[in-house]
């Protein structure tokens, strides 16, 4: 059964993604069920768009009661859904207003177009002189205008000609950062914590120094917390483990309850405002299913009750990596449940160290060569915990015996 649904796959899908071979069937919180009957634990959550756990039921509720409502009426009309969203949206990032959108990278599409609207409109920047400093190894999706600003050649070669007005910078060097503002630069955009370059938690003063730069520089400080924020990280965003607010706040991922794709702008109205009817839309941004899904995944997040979670969990999940360091593991990064683990590269790739894993019944997936991400749903226990990490141990061994048994 794995094999023909693969073989489909493969003959009809676009060949941009290469998926472990495990065919999902059915889930419920941490767990995924393949057509095989196998139930394997998910430590990757939808690169973080599951955060509460697959089929919350919560969340389902509310999909259901919705879907017997009204589901899309388009921005032509208003619905009653997406004012309330907004307005707790806004409140929980402390902002003004949300801008509704579908995916992330739709978000940060339009946080570029509201960073150089605010430039040209506000700042006084000369059309067309705009640019954005953004940072190395940076992951902020796949449109044609992210990707101009991407350092990662695979995800560029190819899609030329690029999109210009981007400046790129070390991540984690301020310095730089500033030497590279004039008076032509609207933003700078970052992801707190680099997510898929391996998840690359800066130094402690760097975002303090960020965001006291975009201040004196005048610039906006966009934060893309698309995969870090929303407790994944044991706050709700990960900008607050430094105690910094950016002008802007890009979401995404688990803001649709893993059911919907639901992605937002979220800034002041002196930012947002800039923007007037027909400057910019979506047919499907904001509409009422998705409204209504993330009116409750911000009502759970305001609880705290997923932040204490992840940080409290995410210690012992940073513990236990940490205990196979010297065995297999080179190094533990991350913060909440979220952990880039870094492979000695002798086992294998990422890659053959998910697949080992995944034959173990753990679903993790890796980031870049020999790193491997784990970012389960924040609805595990810890002897979920106790046993993946268990699993990983022993995957780790697997690998150890395959390459003694090569060089033999
Ligand atoms: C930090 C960050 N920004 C943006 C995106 C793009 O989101 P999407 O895949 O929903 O377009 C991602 C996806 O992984 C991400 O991690």
């Amino acid at each position: 059964m794995t094999a023909a649904a693969i073989a489909v796959d493969e003959q009809y899908a676009a060949h941009n993604y290469s998926p472990l071979p495990v065919v999902a069937t059915s889930a419920e919180g941490v767990w995924i069920t393949d057509v095989e009957g196998r139930r394997y634990l998910d430590c990757l959550a939808a690169y973080s768009a599951v955060n509460f756990g697959h089929r919350n039921p919560q969340i389902t509720a509310t999909a259901h009661a919705q879907l017997d409502a009204v589901t899309l009426v388009s921005r032509a009309f208003h619905s009653d859904r997406l004012g309330p969203f907004c307005a707790a949206l806004a409140a929980l990032c402390g902002k003004d207003m949300v801008l509704p959108m579908n995916s992330g990278a739709e978000a940060v599409e339009s946080g570029i177009k509201v960073a150089r609207k605010w430039g040209a409109d506000v700042k006084g920047v000369p059309a067309g002189r705009a640019n954005i400093v953004v940072a190395e190894n940076n992951f902020h999706g796949r449109t044609i205008s992210i990707v101009s600003f991407s350092t990662d050649e695979s995800a560029r070669s190819g899609f030329g000609p690029f999109t210009p007005g981007f400046r790129t910078v070390p991540f984690g060097d301020a310095g730089a950062l500033a030497d590279a503002i004039d008076e032509n630069t609207v933003a700078v955009l970052l992801e707190p914590i680099q997510g898929e370059a391996g998840i690359i938690v800066p130094a402690a003063d760097y975002l303090p120094r960020v965001r006291e730069i975009c201040t004196e520089r005048a610039v906006l400080m966009i934060a893309d917390e698309i995969q870090s924020g929303l407790a994944r990280t044991g706050r709700t965003f990960a900008c607050d483990h430094w105690g910094v607010v950016p002008d802007i706040y890009l979401l995404g991922k688990a803001l649709g309850g893993g059911v919907m794709p639901l992605s937002a702008v979220v800034a002041d109205a002196d930012i947002l405002g800039v923007l007037h009817p027909g400057e910019h839309g979506s047919t499907f941004g904001g509409n009422p299913l998705a409204a209504a899904i993330g009116t409750t995944v911000v009502s759970m997040l305001a609880g705290g009750e997923f932040q204490t979670r992840s940080a409290e969990l995410g210690e012992h999940l940073h513990a236990r990596l940490r205990g196979l360091i010297g065995q297999g593991v080179l190094g533990v990064r991350g913060l909440g449940l979220w952990a880039g683990v870094d492979i000695d590269p002798a086992l294998g790739t990422g890659k053959t160290l998910s697949l080992l894993l995944a034959e173990r019944g753990v679903l993790v997936k890796d980031t870049h060569g020999s790193t491997l991400r784990f970012a389960p749903p924040l609805v595990i226990s810890a002897d979920e915990i106790d046993w993946a990490v268990d699993q990983f141990a022993a995957a780790l061994e697997d690998a150890r015996s395959r390459t003694t048994d090569r060089t033999r």
